[in-house]
């Protein structure tokens, strides 16, 4: 059985159910923060196949106790934590707590258990600004801008500390760390996908949202980058695709014959800008998205996009699907459930 944590979540959702479909079976501990229990309800619909559901918070110790003693847990998938980039600067007590924190929670009760497999969600903004793209798994973490990006590099570091002092004892800590680039899209039966709370942050849900008419026009954070249109360049990756690269981390770790401390980018290794996205979207979809052009955001990159042989030698993972993919299945999900997990 697999705990995935944050399992509810928009990325936990999509890899629960590839999951299923592997035939894995499936315990999913969300404290239900930034989730409803609709997504894993629509995971089960699609997939045909039951999971187990716990409402809890991984800063429980003794709750995670009682997990590991009461289901047969062989490795775990770590989504759960807190993402705002801004709101971690207004909260940053909040954020180190549930992401560094929780972390370490969990990863004592593991060691408790005796479990010694994890996937832990990181991020492309721990490379930092320092080195040009594409980010290379061996460039060292750079200077991260916010206590989010901080709290991931944190984390990164944590594990790996953890990971060479377990390393010759009877349960060394098998780790992989994947640094996701830009997650967008959603599953292609529309029924679940991403539905941020309040105005969204980024740029595919403020999209869709504009599209389905919730906000009136999307603001473009800059239009004088050294990019080609002057855009902010990024490395969108379909959501499902990422789920997948979940499985090949998971299936690697169990042909493991020595614990590992992995890092693998998680990124299609392709740059799309931000009018590029929007034309994309408009086009694939028939709809007109509203724009105006805002000063730049304060800590945004030029460019952005991911080396990936890595993980297509270790892993034999690459991404499959394209951009209309993603705004398609982005627009299917948002145009269904307008009101996401709303009724
Ligand atoms: P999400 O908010 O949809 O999912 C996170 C889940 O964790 C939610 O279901 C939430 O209810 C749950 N959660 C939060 N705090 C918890 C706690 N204390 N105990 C138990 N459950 C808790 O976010 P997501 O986009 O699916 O991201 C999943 C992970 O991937 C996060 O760790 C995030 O930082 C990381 N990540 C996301 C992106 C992205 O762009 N979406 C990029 C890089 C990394
Ligand atoms: N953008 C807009 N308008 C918006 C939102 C975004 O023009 O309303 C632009 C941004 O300036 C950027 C691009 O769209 O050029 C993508 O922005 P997102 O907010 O969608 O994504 P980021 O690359 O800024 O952030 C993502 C994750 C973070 C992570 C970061 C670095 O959301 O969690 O990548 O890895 F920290």
């Amino acid at each position: 059985m697999i705990l995935v944590t944050g399992g509810a979540g928009y990325i936990g959702s999509h890899t629960v159910l590839e999951l299923l479909n592997d035939n894995y079976k499936v315990l999913v501990l969300d404290n239900l923060s930034n989730a409803s229990v609709e997504s894993l309800q629509r995971v089960e619909q699609i997939s045909g196949r039951k999971l187990t559901f716990v409402q809890g918070d991984i800063r429980d110790e003794a709750g995670l106790h009682e997990l590991f003693s009461a289901y047969p847990i062989e490795a775990v998938i770590h989504f759960a934590g807190l993402k705002a980039v801004g709101e971690s600067v207004e909260k940053p007590t909040e954020y180190y707590d549930v992401n560094v924190n929780g972390s370490l929670c969990l990863v004592r009760a593991m060691q408790k258990a005796g479990v010694s497999k994890l996937v832990f969600s990181s991020s492309a903004t721990v490379y930092g600004e320092e080195a040009p793209a594409p980010y290379k798994e061996s460039m060292p973490r750079g200077t991260t801008t916010n206590p989010y990006g901080t709290s991931k590099a944190m984390v990164e570091q944590i594990l790996t500390d953890i990971h060479a002092a377990s390393k010759n004892t009877a349960n060394p800590l098998d780790v992989t760390l994947l640094r996701y680039f830009n997650p967008i899209g959603a599953h292609e039966s529309g029924l679940i996908g991403e539905d941020p709370q309040g105005i969204p942050n980024n740029l595919m849900p403020y999209i869709s949202q504009v599209a389905v008419g919730r906000l009136p026009e999307l603001s473009v954070f800059g239009d004088d980058y050294e990019t080609s249109d002057g855009s902010g360049v990024r490395d969108y990756i379909h959501v499902v695709d990422l789920a997948k690269g979940h499985l090949a981390a998971l299936n690697k770790m169990f042909s493991n014959k020595e614990a590992e401390c992995a890092i693998y980018n998680l990124g299609s290794g392709k740059g799309t800008s931000v009018f590029e996205l929007v034309h994309a979207f408009e086009h694939e979809n028939g709809v007109k998205i509203p724009y105006k052009v805002a000063p730049r955001r304060a800590g945004d990159l030029a460019t952005c996009y991911a080396a990936v042989d890595k993980a297509a030698k270790e892993l034999n993972w690459r991404t499959e699907k394209t951009i209309k993919d993603m705004v398609r299945d982005t627009w299917r999900w948002q145009s269904n459930n307008p009101n996401g997990y709303k009724k």
